[in-house]
């Protein structure tokens, strides 16, 4: 019994120094390793979202950087995520190590915008892409598309001028869309241009409703619209082959291009990356206008000071009858500073998605394989610490550089925004025939934002407009 008994003690006295032994190797081996960010991934499944998207995402997200500063993690629509407050952060990310991020989008949305759009892509055909974009919108090509953006500029608003209370964020829409029109494809008859205009408006109602392919939802009216936009964009592409028309359009570029072995785009790759870039062009421009009309307006002063700058260009182009050059919106600089601090304060873009390819360190901290990642720029627009008093609209803070990284309403890095010069041209050119030709109210009270997905002021910012000699106060 005692032999026993002594056998067991000692049995049991060398398992627990075994235990120890495994357990401070394990815990060796675990002390190199980085680990995940702090934060919480909030209820099995449905994770924070519904935290994220009760209230205001941005306070969801000011909210966490406050509690865990740069990096925190959480869970939102399914995905493990990790966010990132930092301009560091989202240049480690967006830039120097890009290649361990990947561009991620839901399958729905994929689907709808077409799988061969360039912002779906990394390497040699996105490169390819990016560049055909890039130099169908060039100085020389922004330059000759002026004339038509001033009309259409000036056709839009004569619009809102003939009706009652317009809802500015799709009056402002329709313009954007027009010029991504001329910018792909420079004249295109109104029989073709209206049926786009028809179908791209049901895609785009359908692109944000629940992915549920039953007849009769607006995601099934979505992907019909979606067929039918390619069946007209193959018609026109047919004609533009006839016609062998060397023009310098984004419809040009993508037509003629071909690859080192002399491949050229598939009809499919051609219809996917146009209606990528209507996308991409419309309702960010559109917002990023309407949020100006609202600034404007909410501080008069600084609509003066915008008007300054219009009328005596209005007076050198004899009171408006001479068409904008290209030296002239090159030269409105305050203008220019009011649609930066603009972008920064609205923050149209508040963040942006990538997927980690593999585990990756940042900062001590564990980036795992497969998590979302998410560069919070927003946050980094809003931050005391690059911009003071970031809540104040201040245009003149833009005379001098903002600290390198901390500015980036069209992103960094290779997928940043190729259209942001268009961007910005469309925007000086409206503002201009705005505040030479027109005055406008806002209609109610506007202190709430809605998210379509983009932020816009509530109900899209309802105004009247009307023409400044109506009111006995014009420029002359
Ligand atoms: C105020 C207006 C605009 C804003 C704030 C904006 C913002 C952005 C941002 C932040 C990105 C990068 C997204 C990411 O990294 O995931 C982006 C990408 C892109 N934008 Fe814009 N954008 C605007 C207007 C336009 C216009 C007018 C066009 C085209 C004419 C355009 C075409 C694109 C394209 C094609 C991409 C994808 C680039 C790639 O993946 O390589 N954008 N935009």
């Amino acid at each position: 019994m005692d032999i026993i008994s002594t056998l067991i003690y000692i049995l049991l006295f060398l398992s627990i120094i075994f235990l120890y032994y495994v357990s401070r190797k394990q815990n060796r081996k675990h002390k190199g390793r980085p680990k995940l960010p702090p934060g919480s991934m909030g209820w099995p499944y449905v994770g924070e979202t519904l935290m994220l998207y009760s209230k205001d995402p941005n306070i969801f997200f000011a909210n966490k950087q406050k509690r865990y500063d740069e990096i925190f993690k959480t869970h939102i629509l399914g995905c493990p995520c990790v966010m990132l407050a930092s301009p560091e952060a989202a240049r480690f990310v967006l830039v120097t190590h890009a290649h361990l991020f990947k561009p991620t989008y839901p399958k729905s949305k994929e689907k709808m915008i077409g799988p061969s759009a360039l912002f779906f892509h990394q390497g040699d055909y996105h490169n390819h892409l990016r560049k055909l974009v890039r130099s169908s919108l060039s100085p020389e090509a922004l330059r000759k598309l002026i004339p038509g953006i001033e009309a259409i500029a000036i056709s839009t608003l004569e619009s809102w001028t003939s009706r009652d209370v317009i809802n500015t964020f799709h009056g402002l829409k329709k313009f954007s869309f027009e010029v991504g029109i001329l910018a792909i494809f420079g004249h295109l008859e109104k029989k073709q241009r209206e049926e786009l205009k028809e179908n791209y408006c049901i895609v785009d109602k359908g692109y944000n409703s629940f992915p549920t392919n039953i007849p009769g939802t607006a995601y099934h009216r979505a992907l019909q619209a979606r067929k039918r936009l390619k069946k007209i964009l193959s018609e026109i592409l047919c004609e533009r082959k006839e016609k062998k028309l060397l023009e310098k359009d984004l419809l040009g570029h993508l037509l003629n291009f071909k690859d080192e072995k002399g491949q050229t785009l598939t009809e499919d790759e051609i219809s996917d990356n146009i209606i990528g870039v209507l996308f991409a062009a419309q309702d960010t421009t559109a917002s990023a206008l309407t949020w100006i009309l609202k600034y404007l307006n909410d501080d008069q002063k600084l609509l003066e000071a915008v008007k300054v700058e219009h009328k005596e260009i209005y007076m050198e182009n004899d009171r408006g009858k001479r068409p904008l050059t290209w030296a002239q919106t090159r030269n409105m600089r305050f203008t220019y500073k009011v649609i930066l601090e603009s972008l920064r304060m609205s923050s149209i873009v508040s963040f942006t998605y990538r997927e980690a390819v593999v585990d990756v360190e940042y900062n001590g901290y564990l980036i795992p394989k497969g998590w979302k990642v998410m560069p919070l720029f927003r946050n980094i627009h809003h931050n005391p610490e690059y911009f003071n008093e970031p809540q104040s609209f201040d245009p003149y803070r833009f005379e001098a550089a903002p600290k390198p990284n901390t500015y980036m309403p069209f992103g960094n890095g290779a997928h940043s925004c190729p259209g942001n010069e268009l961007a910005k041209l469309e925007m000086l050119i409206l503002i201009h025939h705005l505040v030479t030709k027109l005055r406008w109210e806002v209609v109610g009270t506007q202190n709430l934002i809605e998210y379509s997905p983009f932020p816009v002021p509530h109900h899209g910012l309802p105004a009247r407009f009307w023409k400044e000699s109506d009111n006995q106060e014009h420029f002359i």
